[in-house]
C-alpha cells in the first residue's frame, strides 16, 4: 500500500460515547499519524474531521457517490430502531442513524463494526433498552459485517484487522461472531498475570484489602476473565501500558455478547 492508493474510510458514530475513537487515536504500533498519512484516508469522521455542517455532508455524499465499492465503512455505536430510529438524528438534515447507516453501508467494500455497541447494542441496548438499540449486523440484516467487540475495542485489533485486509486483500480467519480469531480466541483468564494467585487460592476479598495491595486474583470481586475471550492481557492498552486487571479492576467481559446485562449488571436475559 502506498500513499497514492490510500483507501477511503468513512467512520460513523451512532449511539455511542466516542470511546472507540478515543482508543483508536492512541494507536501506537503503527502510530495513528502513520496510519492516516500512509495507509488510509480518514475522509469522514465526525469526531476528528475539521469540516462540519454542510461541508462534512458534501464530503460524505462525494465518497458514497464517486467511490462505490472502494471505501471501507467503520461503524461505532448502536443503532436505535424504536420509533423509526428517531432517537438518533445526525447532521444538518436530521437524518436518522439507521438511514445514515443504510446509505453508507450499501456500496462499501467492507463494513467493520467497532466496539460492543456496534457489535450487539452494548451498553446502549442494556435492559430495558428504551431506544430499541441493536448492533450493526442486526440493523442491516447482514451476516458479512466484521465485528470487533470491546468497550472500547483495543486499537491494535482495529488497526491489525484493517491493515491485514489492505495488505493481503482478504480477511483473517473469523469466529462465529465474525471476529478475527487472532484477537478473540484466547481466554483472558489463561493469559492473566494473576492466574498464579487464582491457582493458589489467593483472592481479593474486599477493595483495598491486603490481597488487593498484593495484586491477588479478582475472581471473588466479580472478575469475568474466565468467561471472556480476547487478547487484553497480552496486547494491553495505551501502547502496552496496562489493562483492566493490571489496573486492579476485574474484567467485565466487555467483548462478549450481551455483556452488560449478563456480566456487568449480573442480570440474566
Ligand atoms: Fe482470572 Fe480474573 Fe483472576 Fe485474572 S484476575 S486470574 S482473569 S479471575
Ligand atoms: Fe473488556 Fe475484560 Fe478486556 S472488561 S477491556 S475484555 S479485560
Amino acid at each position: 500500500v502506498c500513499a497514492l492508493n490510500k483507501v477511503p474510510i468513512i467512520w460513523l458514530e451512532l449511539a455511542d460515547c466516542s470511546g472507540n475513537s478515543e482508543a483508536f487515536i492512541k494507536s501506537t504500533n503503527p502510530a495513528i499519524e502513520d496510519i492516516i498519512f500512509d495507509y488510509v484516508s480518514l475522509d469522514y469522521h465526525e469526531l476528528l474531521m475539521s469540516a462540519s455542517g454542510d461541508q462534512s455532508e458534501t464530503i460524505l455524499e462525494d465518497i458514497i457517490t464517486n467511490q462505490k465499492g472502494e471505501y471501507i465503512l467503520i461503524v461505532e455505536g448502536a443503532v436505535p430502531l424504536a420509533i423509526d430510529g428517531k432517537y438518533l438524528r445526525i447532521g444538518p438534515k436530521g437524518e436518522t442513524g439507521i438511514d445514515l447507516l443504510k446509505k453508507c453501508a450499501k456500496d462499501a467494500a467492507l463494513v467493520i463494526s467497532v466496539g460492543s455497541c456496534a457489535f450487539d447494542g452494548g451498553v446502549v441496548a442494556a435492559y430495558p433498552n428504551p431506544t430499541g438499540a441493536v448492533g450493526v449486523a442486526q440493523a442491516l440484516h447482514r451476516d458479512d459485517i466484521i465485528n470487533l467487540s470491546g468497550c472500547p475495542t483495543n486499537p491494535t485489533n482495529i488497526v491489525g484487522t484493517l491493515l491485514s485486509y489492505l495488505m493481503f486483500e482478504e480477511l483473517p480467519p473469523l469466529d462465529k461472531f465474525n471476529r478475527p480469531l487472532w484477537a478473540y480466541s484466547g481466554r483472558v483468564h489463561d493469559d492473566c498475570e494473576r492466574r498464579g494467585n487464582y491457582e493458589l487460592g489467593e483472592f481479593v476479598k474486599e477493595w483495598g484489602d491486603e490481597g488487593a495491595k498484593k495484586g491477588w486474583c479478582l475472581f471473588e470481586m466479580g472478575c469475568k476473565g474466565p468467561y471472556t475471550n480476547v487478547n487484553c492481557p497480552t496486547m494491553k492498552f495505551n501502547g502496552g501500558t496496562s489493562w483492566p486487571v493490571q489496573a486492579g479492576h476485574g474484567c467485565m467481559g466487555c467483548v462478549e455478547m450481551g455483556f452488560f446485562d449478563k456480566f456487568a449488571n449480573e442480570r440474566k436475559y
